[in-house]
């Protein structure tokens, strides 16, 4: 069997350049500077059922209740299931930019799922079946201000993400993203060209828990603030996640049962 077995890695050899990926950070920047009644424009509605895509506040209190000054923008990025409301027109080039970004994770993600089965001595489709047509890429764009006491505040509590996979691009001179090993928390350190990928829940379930959605937060900083990306790719609204029978079997019993696609972020 192949090993390459990951629960994070940063990835280099995603076919987009440098330039571009600082495109994306300069937008997403060049969006949460805005004016606060430009980015109201595209808020979150409440009164919605899935009231979850827009521009907002998180308003999580952390175990101090120290409000938290997060900002986030949540948008789907497949054509077809996008709702252009949400799409900012400012920057001018955002949505040019966000639409080449869908295009070519589209790609990663389908490599990815292959390289995950074949390292795993699968079928090349086996994940990418469950993953489905209708496979879902979810953005989070987060911005994290300045924090004076970063020893109080958390930019996100600790979590995993809900997703199959995660891709992340993170800011390109701020760290802050940590993940959690043997009880300790390791900061990821920023290589501007890689994109961040994240296993997610979904692919836990996938592969028997052979591979494992690790555990990860983010730190705030009393000097700098900063921004990230996060694509969250989901399976489809009418796959059913569930371990590969491949992978049962008397040495590895079935450790989840077969769930619905659930619609979760982080
Ligand atoms: C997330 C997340 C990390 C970051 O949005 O789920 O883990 O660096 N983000 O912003
Ligand atoms: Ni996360």
């Amino acid at each position: 069997m192949l090993k390459w077995l990951f629960n994070v890695l940063q990835l280099i050899n995603h076919g987009m350049t440098p330039s571009f990926l600082d495109e994306v950070r300069e937008v997403t920047k060049q969006f949460f500077a805005l004016p606060m009644e430009e980015k109201q424009k595209y808020s979150r509605d409440a009164e919605s059922a899935d009231g979850i895509e827009g521009y907002g506040n998180d308003k999580i209190l952390s175990e101090k209740q120290i409000l938290n000054g997060t900002e986030r923008l949540h948008i789907t990025l497949n054509p077809e299931q996008r709702k252009l409301k949400f799409w900012p027109e400012n920057p001018k080039v955002f949505r040019d930019i966000l639409n080449d970004y869908t295009i070519k994770l589209s790609m990663v993600i389908e490599i990815i799922l292959t390289a995950i089965a074949r390292s795993l001595d699968l079928e090349d489709n086996c994940f990418l079946d469950q993953y489905g047509k209708e496979g879902k890429m979810n953005a989070g764009f987060n911005y994290y201000p300045k924090c004076p006491r970063p020893d109080l505040v958390i930019g996100i509590e600790e979590h995993t993400d809900a997703a199959a996979i995660t891709f992340l691009l993170q800011d390109n001179e701020v760290e802050g993203l940590q993940f959690q090993k043997d009880n300790q928390w390791f900061k990821v350190p920023i290589i501007p060209e890689a994109l961040l990928v994240i296993v997610g829940d979904q692919a836990e379930i996938m592969s028997n828990g052979i591979f494992k959605s690790p555990v990860h937060r983010v730190v705030t900083n009393s000097e700098r603030e900063r921004i990230s990306l996060a694509v969250f790719c989901l399976p489809g609204f009418n796959e059913e996640i569930g371990p590969i029978d491949r992978l049962v079997d008397e040495s590895r019993p079935r450790l989840y049962k077969k769930v619905p696609h659930i619609f979760k972020e982080t």
